[in-house]
């Protein structure tokens, strides 16, 4: 059983549902209540499960109980994943919807879509609703950890220290291996790591950062965590921030785009775009546009969990990580669940 990532995701798709994508995809879609609901079902539960996976050693119901849920969960993850690519495929915001209308998705019937979605959507969410209800026969113990957590997204970081990543020696070589590869025709290219929330992509990505032969490769490492809306102006602010470790102060897009040709022009740079969910092909189009002068064998490392935010980069190939073994999954629940422990007794 893999307890260790189940904590993970039902975190990240709390988080995934409170992001400006996911409620504004909820909204034009008429879904938004049923997506409510589900986030708070998965708080609701979220808050029972460490007691439950102490006590599930010796008792077989809760055994049982978790299993389905851990069930439940990924699905829910799998439902909406494919909820927001579908969503955003036929122009899921308010920004894709003129498009449409160039019949771009017109063999689509967004009628059909909306009905067949929010049908799923409402089976997924009484059945997590059922499964939060039997927690009540365990009497597990509530801990709140962090209530206010869904709201934001925490800005990520490059740094991970080495002996904290558990597995993923493999996803690291095949990654730093799209990375070297010497036989790329363009002089940047895209190589981005698709996952659902919460398995890893984050973790490995700096793992890779930080690995001595990727350090010695590359003239010129940035790392930028990307916020949700996507805005080119911020993402191009971090770039330079992050190259010249110098917040550039309120400069015009003319200027920005010019210091960050400046920074970039010539090296063999890696970037990575941590979190991107961003669908709009023109947005993108116009920061790669500023990004193509690196020397060759430049490289920008994308994380996301939509499939298609990452065929929108046109990538060299799409890594798709998969889960860690069961045994690193269960190393992975302690340190987690050990990490909440000591926070909570530190406050
Ligand atoms: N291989 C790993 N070793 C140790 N911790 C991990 C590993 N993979 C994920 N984690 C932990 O799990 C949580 C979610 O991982 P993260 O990389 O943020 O996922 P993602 O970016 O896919 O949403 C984080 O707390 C992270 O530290
Ligand atoms: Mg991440």
């Amino acid at each position: 059983m893999a307890e260790g990532m189940l904590l993970a995701v039902a975190q990240k798709i709390i988080e995934d549902l409170s992001s400006w994508t996911f409620q504004e995809v909820g909204s034009l879609w008429d879904v938004e209540a049923e997506l409510d609901n589900i986030k708070n079902t998965l708080s609701t539960i979220q808050a029972v499960l460490q007691d439950a996976a102490e006590q599930q050693s010796h008792n077989h119901q809760v055994r049982d109980w978790l299993e389905k849920l851990k069930v439940a969960v990924y699905e829910a993850d799998d439902l909406l994943s494919e909820f927001l690519t579908e969503a955003l495929r036929r122009g899921g915001t308010s920004e894709n919807l003129a498009k449409k209308v160039r019949g771009f998705f017109s063999s689509s019937n967004p009628l059909v879509f909306r009905y067949d979605m929010s049908r799923k959507i409402k089976a997924m969410r009484q059945k997590l609703n059922a499964i939060a209800e039997d927690r009540k026969k365990f009497h597990l113990k509530e801990c709140h950890v962090e209530p206010h957590v869904s709201m934001d997204r925490e800005e990520t970081h490059s740094f991970v220290p080495n002996e904290n990543v558990l597995g993923r020696e493999d996803d690291k070589k095949a990654i730093i291996k799209l990375l070297l590869d010497p036989n790329v025709e363009e002089n940047v290219s895209v190589v981005p790591i698709v996952g659902i929330g919460g398995l890893g992509k984050t973790t490995l990505a700096q793992y890779v950062y930080n690995d001595d032969i990727v350090k010695k490769h590359f003239e010129l490492k940035m790392w930028v965590c990307v916020s949700d809306p996507f805005e080119v102006k911020a993402v191009i602010e971090k770039i330079i921030a992050s190259a010249t470790s110098n917040k550039p102060n309120d400069l015009h897009m003319d200027e920005l785009q010019k210091q960050l040709r400046k920074e970039i022009d010539g090296k063999k740079y890696l970037l990575v775009l941590d979190d991107v969910w961003n669908q709009n092909y023109n947005k993108w189009d116009n920061l790669k546009s500023l990004l193509m002068g690196g020397a060759k064998g430049s490289r920008i490392i994308i994380t996301t969990r939509a499939k298609l935010v990452a065929e929108i980069t046109s990538p060299i190939s799409i890594y798709t990580l998969n889960g860690l073994s069961i045994d690193q999954s269960w190393s992975l629940f302690e340190q987690i669940a050990f990490r909440k422990t000591t926070r909570d007794q530190q406050s």
